[in-house]
Formats: C-alpha cells, structure tokens, sequence
C-alpha cells in the first residue's frame, strides 16, 4: 500500500486517483441530470474544495458559471448561524440556483451557518455536494449534502485538496492517518 509522511505522521492511502476520478463523474452526472434547464451557480468553498471543485466543473455541462468563498465558523456563534466570510461572495445569490461545493462535511457546523445565510439572501435554492462526509461526526443535520462523493468513518484524511497544517493539498489520491495499532 502507498503511503506518505506528512508533518512526522504516517497517512495510507485511501482512494486512487482513478476511484476519485469515477466518484467525480458520477456526482457531475447526478447534479446534470436535476438541474437540467437551469443554470445553476457553484460556490467552491476554500481552500479544501478547490481541486474538488475543478475536477467536478469540468464535467458539468449545464450552462452552469462558479465563484469561490472562504469561511470562518465560530463555536460560540454556532446556534445564530453566523459564518464569518474572509474571501466574501462576489456576484448576487438572489433568485439563484446554489449549489455549495465542500472538500469535507464533519461536524457540519460550517455549513449549517453558510447555507443558512444563503437562504436569507435569498437564493431560490441551495444544496449542497461535498466529496466527502463523515456521518457519524455530523451534529448538524441541514448540513447533510445531498450529493456526496464518499461517505467515510470519522478517521483524519488528506491529499485531494484537504490538508493537514496546510500541508498535504497537493497530493493527487485520498490517504488516511494511520491507527496506531
Ligand atoms: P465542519 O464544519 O466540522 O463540518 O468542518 C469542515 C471542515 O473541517 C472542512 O472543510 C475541513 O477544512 C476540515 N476537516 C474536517 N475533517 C477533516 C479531515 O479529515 N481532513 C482535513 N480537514 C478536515
């Protein structure tokens, strides 16, 4: 099994890049078939969903157009669903067609405060895909996506995008910290 070594911890890997590439297409084929006659607008959440986000897009053949957001959430402000914007939306969301694109939902704690707010801005819809999902760490239920890429157990995972310490991004397969037994 391939392995790397990333800030002196041990990750195998998880997913090739050939099992990400049909997991991609597949999610692309779903989300086309749903929106066929609209044209949806993708909000690719940074820094994680980024290589995600250009895979999926690329396969997307609705008249569909992308802009990027970066988030902050706050425990504290967790309940009032204020996400903190650090790169802010460009283009207006109202009477669109949103679909939020994220590397990861774990808690969901992000997205329950982001999709929330989109709703009061007044988007006409707003799902949400991510590649992947840990449902056993989820506290947030409206952050469930609808289309997900994987489903995984609540273990750390890197590469894809998702980073460990900022390090990692830029791998091209899924790994998985590895147990220590
Ligand atoms: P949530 O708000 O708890 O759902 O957190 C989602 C964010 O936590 C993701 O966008 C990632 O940045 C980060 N995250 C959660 N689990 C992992 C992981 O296993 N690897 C890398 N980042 C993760």
């Amino acid at each position: 099994m391939q392995s790397v070594t990333v800030n002196n911890l041990i990750f195998d890997e998880y997913l090739s890049q050939r099992e990400i590439a049909t997991i991609v297409s597949e999610v692309a084929e779903r989300i086309n078939a749903d929106y066929a006659g609209r044209e949806p607008l993708f909000i690719c959440v940074l820094n994680g969903a980024f290589i995600y986000a250009s895979d999926l897009f690329k396969h997307i053949t609705l008249p569909a157009e992308i802009t990027f957001v970066r988030l902050k959430s706050y425990e504290g402000t967790a309940t009032t669903g204020t996400v903190n914007m650090l790169i802010p939306l460009q283009v207006p969301i109202k009477d669109r067609d949103i679909i939020v694109i994220e590397d990861i939902v774990d808690t969901g704690l992000t997205m329950h405060g982001f999709i929330q707010q989109l709703k009061d801005e007044g988007a006409r819809s707003v799902e949400l895909t991510s590649f992947l999902f840990k449902p056993d760490s989820l506290q947030f239920p409206d952050a469930t996506p609808k289309y997900i890429g994987k489903s995984i157990p609540t273990k750390f995972v890197l590469g894809y995008g998702l980073d460990f310490d900022e390090k990692g991004r830029n791998l091209p397969s899924l790994y998985v910290l590895r147990s220590e037994e």
